[in-house]
């Protein structure tokens, strides 16, 4: 395994590198990561594994500074998948030469909704730094896990929009034993709120029950989802929506291939979650 810090030995290397597979990450890497991970190997000649923790995509009073930064450990769970990955983890400097970016990719409307309505510039961010990556790896394939189903959606639509050659492939979501999504951000949680996250998960699966089971007041499902959650102690509910899997536009009644996306605050931690079905 090769750690490269600068793009232009990351260009040098990719001259000879042939097919390449490319999994882009923010460290921290957890079960979730080494699935992404283990997808990608055998999709390419090469695998580069990207480690950054982008600026750009984190609002005002998020946990930008706090994210955890764990390039050793990183390095050798991925060694541990694959002794001829490429770990490609660049500072700040490197990748944000004028420290402010100048030309930023703007993703359409969708970026303001869901999570963008209450992160703005989110996913501007990861449309900007996952276009820089891709023109630095160049990679012929890339995998991006489900857990973010807006980020897939927006950077699938990005690379169809903007003809990049580059098949992305989504990942499924891994899980704990109890359901819950892996994710950096369970790190934060206490041991009383690890025990109450899985709740998310729970509501996800049964109002995918009762949307199998012919429930179509999708606001409905979504405000008992809301009360439970408030009742349990909750701190914010930012959404409960049940979009259309392909467009992502909220779902009518004869859409049948359906995601349904909550994201929610417990204590201080903002988890997401989603299950993505067809019926
Ligand atoms: O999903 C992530 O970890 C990040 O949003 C990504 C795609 C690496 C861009 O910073």
């Amino acid at each position: 395994m090769r750690i490269i810090h600068t793009i232009s030995e990351l260009r040098e290397w990719r001259k000879s590198a042939g097919r390449v597979a490319f999994v882009p990450t923010m460290g921290n890497l957890h079960a979730g990561h080494i699935a992404l991970v283990r997808e990608a190997k055998h999709r390419g000649d090469a695998l580069v594994v990207s480690l950054f923790v982008n600026r750009l995509q984190f609002g005002q009073g998020e946990d930008f500074d706090r994210y955890p930064r764990t390039l050793d450990n990183d390095a050798a769970l991925i060694a541990a998948e694959c002794d001829n990955a490429v770990v490609f983890a660049p500072d700040e400097k490197e990748l944000y030469p004028h420290v402010i970016q100048q030309y930023k990719v703007e993703p359409p409307a969708i970026q303001d909704e869901l999570c963008g309505a209450f992160r703005p510039g989110h996913f501007r961010g990861v449309a900007t730094v996952v276009t820089k990556l891709f023109n630095i790896v160049q990679p012929d394939v890339a995998c991006f896990g489900k857990k973010d189903f807006q980020q897939l959606f927006v950077i699938q639509s990005m690379v169809a929009d903007l003809n990049m050659p580059i098949e992305i492939v989504p990942v499924d979501t891994g899980r704990a034993d109890d359901g819950l999504a892996l994710s950096s951000r369970n790190g934060y949680l206490s041991a009383e709120e690890r025990k109450e996250a899985p709740r998310l998960y729970w509501h996800l699966s049964r109002m995918k029950q009762a949307i199998e089971a012919g429930e179509r007041d999708y606001a409905r499902l979504a405000a008992e989802v809301v009360m439970d959650l408030r009742i349990r102690g909750w701190n914010e509910v930012d959404y409960v929506e049940t979009r259309n899997a392909d467009t992502l536009k909220p779902a009518t009644h004869t859409d049948h291939h359906l995601v349904i996306l909550i994201a929610a605050r417990l204590g201080h931690t903002r988890l997401i979650d989603n299950v993505e079905f067809r019926y």
